[in-house]
């Protein structure tokens, strides 16, 4: 079997990747180790930056997006039983986020690379990446039907994730990697209920943090930050409302609409970069290269800003031969990603409890707080990040 990308991960990296190749007339094969129906219910972000509806509309799979996405123009910081409208409009002007959920975005790739006759190679396994330090790289997988196959390629980009096998398949010494640990994790619920108010709700409280947030006018989204590796067991549907009830219901004239739970895990809080995102001929992308805690919302908008460059890099390869751009996607990337890095363990710091702070960190905690809500310019830092950094800005 021979493509010119081999793409490993269906997640939206690698999905995304193959799509935006094919409209450059360049072909791939995508493999993954889950089934579609398991990918297309992985319930996971859901806030688009500007930039990410931009490259999704120009890549032509943002239909239903720009139907059923939620245009969201501000998001409210609670906190010591006030809410504090952080208002992009006026702090970002013609810069706002669309609300519409991860595993919609996944959905909507699928569909465009299987009209397109798209080659995705669902419940394959034992992925292995080769010969990416020589230049004829090939990845050996076994097929759902339990035949192994070797798929020669010109380059192969690692698209698979945190727990995937690109990056380990690095040699040793190649890699820096720059790592920190949260002392908590999120539980993440899902709701059939409509949200109990319109914008996005960060609330920090002393029980620690929640997060309001919504997929359509009748589901909402809620996040708990709670132990780390706690068992989702110890949170029936009764405790998980009572806690948001809690940590939310701090303000005046605001009451949680409740009702039943669909969906919920917990997600562990991770930061973390492997640099360079590059050995010979394989490319890491999105989380098999970096992590980030979910407070700022950029994951998944990483992983699209480096697929978004790697497809230019790859097509300006093909078209010219000039590897200019290939050398120089792992530090075009990184300048975006050490950003997103510091802006989501800033958010991340400022809204949680953290057990181990005094007295006096709680005291810095509330002066942030108390900051950012009452000064234009240290709003204006939290809103640009938080929309994005244009593409051109931080390439
Ligand atoms: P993934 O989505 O992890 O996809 C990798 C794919 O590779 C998976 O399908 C996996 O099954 C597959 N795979 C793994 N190993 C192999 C293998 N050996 N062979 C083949 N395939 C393999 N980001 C935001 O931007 N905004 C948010 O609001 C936000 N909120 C979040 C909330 C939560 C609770 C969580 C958990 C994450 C959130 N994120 C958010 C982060 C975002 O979900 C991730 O950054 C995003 O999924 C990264 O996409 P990816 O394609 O790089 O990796
Ligand atoms: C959502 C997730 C996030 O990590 C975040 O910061 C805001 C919203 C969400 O899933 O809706």
């Amino acid at each position: 079997m021979r493509t010119q990308v081999g793409i490993i991960g269906a997640g939206p990296a690698g999905l995304l990747l193959s799509h935006l190749l094919h409209l450059r007339g360049i072909s791939s094969v995508v493999l993954e180790t889950r089934d579609r129906e398991y990918v297309e219910r992985r319930v996971r972000a859901g806030v688009l930056e500007q930039g990410t509806v931009d490259v999704l509309n120009e890549a032509g799979v943002g239909h239903r997006m720009r139907r059923e996405g939620l245009p969201h123009h501000g998001i409210e910081l609670r906190f010591g039983g006030a809410g504090h409208r952080i208002a992009f409009e006026r702090l970002v002007p013609g810069r706002s986020i669309t609300v519409y959920g991860q595993q919609e975005v996944v959905k909507d790739l699928i569909a465009a690379r299987l009209a397109a006759d798209g080659e995705v190679l669902f419940e394959v396994s034992d992925v292995v990446p080769d010969g990416f330090e020589t230049d004829k790289p090939a990845i050996s997988f076994t097929r759902a039907d339990g035949e192994r196959v070797r798929l020669d390629c010109d380059v192969i980009a690692g698209c698979d994730g945190f727990h995937g096998v690109s990056r380990p398949a690095i040699p040793p010494g190649v890699l820096s990697v720059f790592e920190r640990d949260y002392p908590f994790a999120w539980l993440g619920v899902l709701a059939q209920v409509p949200p109990s108010a319109e914008e996005l709700i960060y609330a920090q409280t002393d029980r620690g943090f929640a997060l309001h947030s919504m997929r359509s006018p009748t589901i909402s989204r809620f996040y708990l930050q709670v132990p780390p590796d706690e068992p989702v067991a110890n949170w029936p549907d009764e405790r998980i409302w009572a806690e948001l009830r809690t940590r939310l219901e701090t303000v005046p004239g605001f009451a949680l609409t409740t009702g039943p739970i669909i969906e919920k895990s917990v997600t562990p809080m991770r930061s973390f970069v492997a640099e360079p995102m590059r050995c010979g001929r394989l490319y890491l992308a999105g989380d098999a290269a970096h992590i980030v805690p979910p407070t700022g919302a950029k994951g998944l908008n990483l992983a699209v800003a480096d697929v978004r460059l790697l497809t230019e890099a790859l097509a300006a390869w093909y078209a010219t031969g000039s590897t200019d751009l290939l050398d120089g996607y792992s530090d075009t990337c990184l300048r975006r990603v050490w950003r997103a890095q510091h802006f989501s363990w800033w958010m991340t710091t400022l809204l949680h409890t953290f057990d181990s702070d005094d007295a006096y960190g709680r005291r810095l905690q509330r002066s942030y707080l108390d900051y950012v809500t009452s000064s234009d310019a240290a709003a204006a830092t939290l809103a640009e990040n938080y929309v994005g950094l244009p593409f051109e800005d931080v390439p």
